[in-house]
């Protein structure tokens, strides 16, 4: 069986910027993978190439096999994206902005509504529906914006910083969240510049410094061969750079 992912020495230059700098990895179908890196180590810019929303410079990358160059379209059936800001409309209500995401993934007409009924059961925000997104807490807002990228049963998630900006208990429910999901199969790329939450979650992780990827690795396997305790400590010994520079708030 094909891998999930598979990338090949994958760049993205930006004018001067090398951002995604020769890399290559394979995601395994249905685990949680964690690309993990500072503020600006490309991990945007990489899930935009992987998913059809930026071309790559050079380098190759395949999902389920097919090519992110010229297979974008089937790729879409198959992966569903939750971007760093929300990609729901204010003036939609919870339960309007799932059937109008069905409708743009192709989901028949009649089978919108009960998706978006499980759906918004499964998240938990059935009660609030018909409210309009614009009202959602920072936490019910990032839970429905997964919901949507769920809509058409994707095999493939991937979530840019989804717990960035939540306070402990909202992350700690959308960690559950992530879990459940991938109990159920899905296999899940995540960024994220927690580490905690990265050695919490993840199956393996990758870390990324200015576009390149220093090691990859379980967290486990990660700390056996640093000598160290935690994966801060490694991501310490491995970058050289102070974790402090992984946690700047970005208010979103
Ligand atoms: N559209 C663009 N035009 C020019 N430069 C860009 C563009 N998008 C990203 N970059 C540059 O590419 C580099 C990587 O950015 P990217 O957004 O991928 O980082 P990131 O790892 O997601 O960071 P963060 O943790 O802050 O979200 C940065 O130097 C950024 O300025
Ligand atoms: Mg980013």
């Amino acid at each position: 069986m094909k891998n999930a992912i598979e990338v090949n020495e994958l760049t993205k230059r930006f004018g001067k910027i090398t951002a995604v700098d020769h890399i290559s990895f394979e995601v395994n179908r249905g685990e949680i993978f964690g690309f993990l890196g500072p503020n600006g180590a490309g991990k945007t810019t990489t899930i935009r190439m992987l998913s059809g929303l930026s071309r790559p410079s050079g380098g190759k990358a395949s999902i389920l096999g097919l090519n992110i160059n010229s297979e974008i379209t089937g790729i879409k059936k198959h992966i569903g994206v939750v971007p760093e800001v929300s990609n729901l409309y204010d003036e939609l209500s919870a339960r309007d902005n799932l059937v109008f995401m069905a409708q743009l993934y192709g989901v028949p007409s009649k089978e919108r509504s009960k998706r978006a009924e499980e759906l918004l059961k499964t998240f938990r925000l059935h009660e609030r529906k018909d409210d309009l997104f614009r009202t959602f807490s920072r936490g019910m807002k990032r839970a429905l914006t997964i919901a949507a990228a769920l809509i058409h049963n994707p095999e493939i998630l991937f979530l840019d910083e989804p717990t960035v900006g939540l306070d402990v208990v909202a992350a700690c429910s959308l960690r559950n969240l992530i879990r459940n999901l991938h109990q159920q199969g899905i296999t899940i790329f995540l960024t994220t510049h927690y580490l905690e939450e990265a050695d919490l979650l993840c199956d393996r992780v990758a870390i990324l410094v200015k576009g390149r990827i220093l090691a990859i690795d379980t967290p486990e396997t990660l700390k056996v061969k640093t000598n160290k305790k935690s994966l801060e400590e490694v991501f310490i010994k491995i970058t050289g750079l102070e974790p402090t520079v992984m946690v700047i708030e970005k208010g979103k």
